[in-house]
């Protein structure tokens, strides 16, 4: 449809006609099932008002998708078709790893092929829109939705912001493609105390400069739609923050897209206390530029009075309408409403072959091994049958290794750790019975699975010290429930259940050789964990291919190459903890306990594994960093390069990493921000020179007077395999 078509059509609507393109229906209002995330005001809506909705939240299924278009574009006077939106989150129906995970890829490409993948499956299975990416940056590992975050770096996320963007949308009429959605804007990973949905304060400064920047990527890289947060952003929430959505996202950031709340958050602005009822929020929320309202009562009730009354101009009904009804037409909609199919191609295309080895390459890429004191890679060539590894862990033989918002329709295509160990076909397995629910702390928090009783518990506990006192090796499968992760997924510790730490430490009397695998939706406080095995590999939430990319990293057919994107603490109490933080007047550089210096009485400084942090079965060497020359105007670059070389005897792929600190500027910098990575892989034995360019725009800030320029002075670069490399050289900006 014309530009002119759109604007016809919209001068033809009647106003209840243009509010229903604002209200978004939960898909349970209009058929049996669908996923509820939270209370929804839309119990109330009447008839009419369910006939004239331009969106539906939270259904799966092309057939019903194609049903409810029918069905619903016969009651509009228009027959304007429907948007059909869903959380695909981290994939559709192939899982890949968690956000979190894919951070840890440091592989902006590997993220864009995986909200390919996605892409194909929900928009074969009807859907147009995908609530992703979510792109809140994190330091508060007890915040459960930090899963859903690329991870703590600006930089990062940012890169991760632009691939995921691409790889959702690339063209978007094509039929294999979906509208992204970058949430939660804005600032809804730095919540209080890590509590879900609670106050974020984030002075101006740091708004900008860390948290804005990844949003901004995606809105650059012409992302469709942005979702507000829940939170409070300095006192006022997000969904009525007009300085928020029309100054900054708007205006400063150029957004042309759709705005949708998240979930029911305009009528909750009663209980925020900044409007006095539901009308009030309605009006609040669309001054502020909310485009749509997700499933609360607030638009359906109210605002077409509010425009009738005056106090709201229908002007801002119209643009608001237009740029859905553009958003509708860009997606091909008004040509061909029902893209799909129907579940027969729709079969075809859901975890195809080569989706299934995308995401079996993704996970084994965002494993991070934190340890490993050569028992890794395991043994291949047992000679007997008899059990040489034993297998024992709640996450042996566990599918539930997908993620918090992953909804498969076919869970049981997911691979275990024991199936991806058996499909290798080696000898010398032995897989410990009943061993996976251990305890409480595994099941789910919603207590969906029966807790054993303790005799149950006792009898698994000591079958798995025998086997394991009887076997060469031990890979104890661990982990951090997925339901304990996600939306109101916070928690105030930061470890794995005690069950499994009595296993942990029970097998650890009878067997020393013991490879951890991890699973887990955040940084946990692995220390204990990492002292009591000789290896420790964290996994995260791998996904469909879970249990083969297990299999494949152990047995050494792929080797580990994930980098921590969130720094792993020693303790809870050290959180928030990140690496790019601030110089202090009293800085520790040795980290240890010092009496009037920045840190801890009860505990060093430093973090047990700091972003960037992760190793190889191979070893890289780094040369000096050389910069081609030491100084800089504006306008010019320096080169700066360092030859890594794989010193071991396997290949690998290392992540090399640039960071950059400002050591005497206006306002306080932060102790080192990264700038660059570039991945290489590296027969043993053979040297590659990595360089960067640095210039004058990777050196700005907000400055005193929160201008975002550059200063000129001394700077230094550093370059190396983690956050805290200590390969550093000099440079003036002049
Ligand atoms: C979450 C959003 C999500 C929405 C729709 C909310 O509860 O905060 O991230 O997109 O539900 O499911």
């Amino acid at each position: 449809m014309t530009q002119e078509k759109l604007n016809e059509l919209l001068k033809d609507m009647s106003l209840e006609e243009k509010v229903g393109q604002m209200i978004q229906l939960p898909a349970k209002v209009l058929t049996s099932g669908g996923l509820v995330t939270g209370p929804t005001g839309t119990t109330q809506l009447t008839k009419e008002q369910i006939g004239m909705a331009g969106s539906v939240l939270g259904i799966k299924g092309a057939e019903k998708i194609c049903e409810l278009q029918k069905q619903q574009m016969a009651k509009q006077p228009h027959h304007i078709p429907l948007l059909f939106m869903l959380d695909v989150i981290n994939g559709f129906e192939t899982i890949f790893p968690i956000p979190l995970a894919l951070g840890c890829t440091f592989s902006p490409e590997m993220a864009e092929e995986a909200c390919s993948v996605a892409a194909a499956e929900a928009a074969a299975d009807g859907l147009h829109v995908t609530f992703s990416p979510m792109l809140d940056l994190v330091r508060d590992a007890r915040w459960g939705r930090v899963m859903e975050s690329p991870g703590e770096d600006p930089y990062l996320n940012s890169e991760m912001a632009r691939a995921m963007v691409r790889g959702y949308q690339g063209d978007l009429r094509e039929k294999d493609k979906v509208a992204a959605c970058l949430k939660h804007f804005a600032g809804y990973g730095a919540p209080d105390g890590g509590r879900d949905y609670d106050n974020v304060e984030l002075s101006e400064r740091t708004l900008m400069e860390d948290y804005l920047p990844a949003y901004e990527a995606a809105v650059k890289e012409g992302c469709r739609l942005a979702m507000t947060s829940f939170n409070t952003l300095n006192r006022i929430p997000s969904s009525g923050n007009k300085w928020l959505l029309r100054k900054i996202l708007r205006e400063k950031m150029g957004f042309d897209g759709v705005v949708i709340s998240d979930y029911s958050a305009v009528e909750e602005m009663v209980p925020h206390g900044i409007a006095a009822d539901v009308r009030e929020a309605a009006k609040l929320a669309v001054e502020a530029g909310v485009d749509i309202d997700m499933v609360s009562n607030a638009y359906a009730g109210h605002l077409a009075e509010l425009v009738r009354s005056g106090e709201v101009p229908e002007k801002l009904v119209d643009e608001a309408v237009l740029r859905i009804l553009t958003l509708k037409n860009d997606l091909g909609l008004f040509e061909e409403p029902f893209k799909v199919v129907d579940s027969a191609e729709a079969g075809k295309i859901l975890l195809r072959e080569d989706f299934r080895q995308k995401a079996r390459e993704a996970a084994a890429a965002s494993f991070v091994l934190l340890k490993n004191e050569g028992i890794l890679p395991l043994r291949k060539n047992f000679q007997s049958e008899e059990g040489s590894i034993a297998w024992i862990g709640p996450y042996v033989d566990n599918r539930e290794i997908y993620g918090a918002w992953s909804f498969p329709k076919r869970p049981e295509e997911t691979v275990t750790i024991k199936q991806g160990v058996e499909a290798k076909g080696l000898r010398g397995m032995s897989f410990a019975q009943g061993s996976y629910v251990m305890d409480k702390g595994c099941a789910t928090k919603f207590g969906r699975i029966p807790n054993p009783s303790d005799e149950q518990t006792d009898q698994w506990l000591s079958e798995a010290v025998a086997l394991a006192s009887s076997s060469d090796q031990v890979v104890l499968c661990l982990g951090e429930h997925k339901d304990l992760t996600g939306e109101a997924g916070s928690r105030t510790s930061l470890g794995i259940s005690e069950g499994q730490m009595e296993l942990l430490r029970k097998v650890r009397q009878v067997n020393p050789n013991i490879v951890t695998v991890l699973f887990c939706g955040r940084p946990l406080a692995v220390k204990e964990i990492a002292e009591l095995s000789r290896a420790l590999l964290v996994v995260w939430m791998p996904g469909t291919e879970g249990g083969n990319a297990i299999a494949d990293v152990l047995f050494g057919d792929r080797v580990p190459q994930g980098k921590l994107s969130m720094t792993f603490p020693r303790s809870l109490g050290q959180v928030p903890i990140y690496y790019n933080h601030f110089a202090t007047g009293r800085p520790n550089p040795s980290h240890e306990i010092h009496l009037f210096r920045n840190g801890y009485m009860d505990e060093v400084t430093a973090p047990l594994y700091p972003f960037g942090y992760g190793l190889s079965y191979t070893e890289f060497a780094y040369s000096e960093v050389k910069l081609d020359r030491r100084e800089m105007k504006a306008g010019e670059r320096i080169t700066a390069s360092v030859t890594v070389t794989n010193t071991g005897d396997m290949s690998g792929v290392e992540t090399v990493q640039l960071y950059l600190r400002d050591p005497s500027a206006s306002v306080v910098r932060p102790v080192r921000s990264l700038k660059g990575f570039q991945k290489v892989s590296l027969a043993p034995g053979e040297s590659r020179e990595v360089s960067f360019s640095i210039e004058e725009p990777m050196l700005r800030f907000y400055d005193i007077d929160m201008n975002y320029v550059s200063e000129p002075g001394r700077f230094e670069a550093y370059i190396g395999g983690s956050s805290d490399t200590e390969n550093g050289a000099e440079f003036v900006l002049v």
